[in-house]
């Protein structure tokens, strides 16, 4: 009996020693030391071991469960650490490969320049107002002056949807929404979608603009102007030149094309400008009476001012493009060029 329990526990100690991971010592753990394990079995037999041996073998017992019990606590030490090694070997980074760069995109040329466009008339104080883009043609032809035989208004050059319900062709519809809610002063642009029948080198069924309107008492024609002056000096350069000359819009009165210098001949004439060393950037003047009294603005007490240019235009003259379908095809190799 002495001899067995030895035996076991030299057994139990050599294979706890040996052992190559948790588990294994864990199996190892219950063969010994388990309910069903050798020990207890061991005690399990101690009603046959005569009265006076029973100490003797009782103590063995004790002593084996002791020496078993230490060798599972170093050897369960030993697999604990070599565990964590292994695992931070497998972990192991290399912190001397060089990064991977991941593929950044960029915006859109249309959508930097709006937003340009937007920061330059934020900094003077407007704020951004929006529109519906299906409208209904009081807002975009009526309110806005343009009289029943307007050309505009013809289905041949407008997208309409029903009848007097069309895409807008022109976001100065915005302008009288944003008067029938608000009453003076008003300092607002719109950026946004239009829709007209045209397609060519320089038009799309669809292009963005942006609408400019300030109202307040005394604003006068010069504030127009420098408005607009201050607008091309940002957008284009402090150098680049400019010109105000007459022209009509049914909400406008006086109205005023303005025009910067052709970059392509430093405004003397070429085929880009057609000769007149200018190129057209905007269409604007002082908010014509008529438009006021659609909104029951008093016109004799308040007075105002509106512009619209592309944003199509403005990027293709900015960045020297001269077909405006680059801008929606898509092509990576013109769009990363911005
Ligand atoms: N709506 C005009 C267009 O689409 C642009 C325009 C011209 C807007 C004069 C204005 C303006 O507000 O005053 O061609």
């Amino acid at each position: 009996m002495e001899q067995k329990i030895k035996n076991i526990e030299a057994e139990a100690v050599e294979q706890m020693k040996a052992a190559g991971d948790l588990r294994e010592l864990d199996s190892i753990r219950v063969k010994y030391l388990g309910k069903k394990g050798a020990l207890t079995e061991i005690l399990r037999g101690m009603k046959d071991v005569s009265p006076e041996d029973r100490p003797v073998i009782g103590k063995l017992v004790n002593e084996a469960k002791e020496t078993i019990g230490k060798a599972l606590d170093s050897a369960t030490e030993r697999l604990r650490k070599k565990e964590q090694e292994a695992k931070l070997a497998a972990e192991h980074i290399d912190i001397t490969l060089p990064g991977r760069h991941p593929a950044l995109g960029k915006k859109h040329p249309l959508t930097q320049t709006r937003n340009e466009i937007i920061s330059i008339f934020r900094g003077m104080g407007f704020q951004v107002a929006n529109g519906p883009e299906i409208e209904i043609d009081y807002y975009n032809f009526d309110a806005l002056n343009m009289p029943e035989h307007h050309p505009a208004r013809d289905d041949r050059d407008s997208m309409y949807i029903t009848d007097g319900v069309l895409l807008r062709t022109e976001t100065s519809a915005v302008q009288i929404r944003v008067m029938e809610k608000q009453k003076p002063p008003v300092r607002v642009i719109v950026p946004g979608k239009v829709y007209r029948r045209d397609a060519d080198i320089t038009h799309t069924p669809m292009f963005h603009q942006v609408e400019g309107l300030m109202v307040d008492k005394h604003i006068r024609f010069s504030d127009l102007k420098g408005v607009l002056v201050s607008f091309i000096h940002q957008m284009f350069g402090k150098n680049m030149k400019y010109r105000f000359s007459p022209d009509f819009f049914p909400f406008t009165e006086p109205s005023a094309q303005v025009c910067i210098g052709c970059k392509v001949c430093n405004a003397s004439g070429c085929s880009t400008c057609s000769g007149t060393g200018w190129l057209e950037i905007l269409g604007s003047g002082s908010v014509d009476p008529e438009v006021f009294k659609a909104v029951n603005y008093d016109p004799e007490e308040v007075t105002g001012f509106a512009f619209g240019m592309g944003i199509e235009r403005i990027t293709m003259l900015k960045y020297g493009i001269d077909d405006i379908r680059l801008l929606f095809e898509n092509d990576l190799r013109f769009l990363q060029q911005f």
